[in-house]
């Protein structure tokens, strides 16, 4: 009797154990090596139960191999639970994982910012477009008959100056010191009428707060029959307005350029935020001097137009409030970055 009960008390001992340790596994992997443990063919059920059914009085056989049976059955059975349990457990886990929030908001990716001065050239180029201009480009490096002499620019003019400009070979070609050579390679292969503008860089020999040696100008050339200052002034006003955005007016100040035929100065106003009347200089201007159209060929007697140039840092610098031109070629990325 007290081997009956010794071997049936080990037998519910291995049983408690065996489902202590399933349920302690967390994974496939070591479930399996449980399921060897207990039921496999060298597993404690077998070997310590099962194998020794001979040693035992033959009458409690029958009823020890039916316990270790169905220790055996309760065993496979929370294995089973358990292998379910898991499997569902890393399934969860992998769809966790797995998991996107598409309604998350997406990494931000910065952009470039359109240089300032680009966008100013652009902004110019689409006025004069929208009034049936043409853009038009010439080479920077030029040579001293389109950047002077068919401008009426004489050899003892300042801006002729060694010092004012960059000569290249002998003299003969510079880096162009304006965009008005433009309208001389446009009228030498155009008959008129004539409506161009001319953006690009130009240099000079130039470097402090308001002055870069390379900056940038935009040429305007109207050529047509009876063109009068009134037309320059309304073509001016207009621009002014689209650029700035404001309800501007501008003056027209006797100047002189070699070019052109009565020349201005031109000035830009508007009232300031106290109410007050700020006058500004912007471009130069002017009506085609007739010397200017013999040199393309030209008839003077009939054909007339006005001219005007403009420097785009300048414009820039009003539109946006900059105070150092330097800021726009120094490179520096909280410059740059501003959105304006
Ligand atoms: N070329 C002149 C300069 O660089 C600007 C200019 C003035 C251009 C009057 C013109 C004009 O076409 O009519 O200072």
């Amino acid at each position: 009797m007290e081997k009956k009960n010794k071997i049936f008390e080990e037998l519910e001992k291995v049983k408690q154990q065996a489902v202590g340790e399933i349920k302690g596994v967390d994974s496939q992997k070591e479930l399996e090596e449980l399921r060897v443990k207990y039921l496999g063919k060298k597993g404690i059920l077998t070997t310590r139960f099962l194998k020794q059914l001979g040693k035992l009085d033959p009458q409690l056989r029958p009823q020890v191999g039916q316990e270790t049976n169905a220790c055996k059955d309760m065993i496979t059975e929370q294995l089973s639970v358990k292998k379910k349990a898991l499997v569902s457990e890393e399934k969860e886990k992998r769809e966790e994982e797995l998991y996107v929030d598409i309604t998350r908001p997406g990494a931000r990716r910065r952009t470039g910012y359109e240089h300032l001065l680009k966008k100013t050239q652009k902004e110019i180029e689409e006025i004069f477009i929208s009034l049936g201009y043409a853009v038009k480009e010439g080479p920077e490096i030029e040579n001293v008959f389109y950047n002077f002499e068919a401008l009426n620019t004489p050899d003892w003019h300042p801006a002729r100056d060694e010092h004012d400009s960059f000569y290249l070979k002998e003299n003969e070609y510079l880096l162009r010191t304006h965009t008005s050579p433009v309208q001389i390679r446009t009228m030498e292969k155009e008959a008129p009428p004539i409506a161009i503008v001319a953006p690009g860089k130009v240099y000079r020999s130039d470097y402090d707060a308001t002055h870069l040696p390379m900056f940038h100008q935009t040429e305007g050339l109207f050529v047509d029959k009876d063109v009068n200052v009134g037309h320059l002034k309304g073509t001016l006003e207009h621009f002014m307005r689209e650029l700035f955005s404001k309800d501007i007016t501008i003056r027209l100040r006797p100047s002189f350029f070699p070019f052109t035929e009565p020349s201005f100065e031109v000035d830009i106003s508007w009232k300031d935020k106290y109410g007050k009347i700020q006058w500004l200089e912007v471009l130069g201007a002017g009506m085609v001097d007739p010397n200017v159209f013999k040199a393309v060929g030209y008839d003077p007697e009939v054909w007339s137009g006005f001219a005007f140039g403009a420097g785009i840092e300048r414009l820039t610098m009003l539109k946006y409030g900059l105070t150092d031109i330097r800021d726009l070629v120094r490179g520096d990325i909280r410059f740059l970055r501003q959105e304006l």
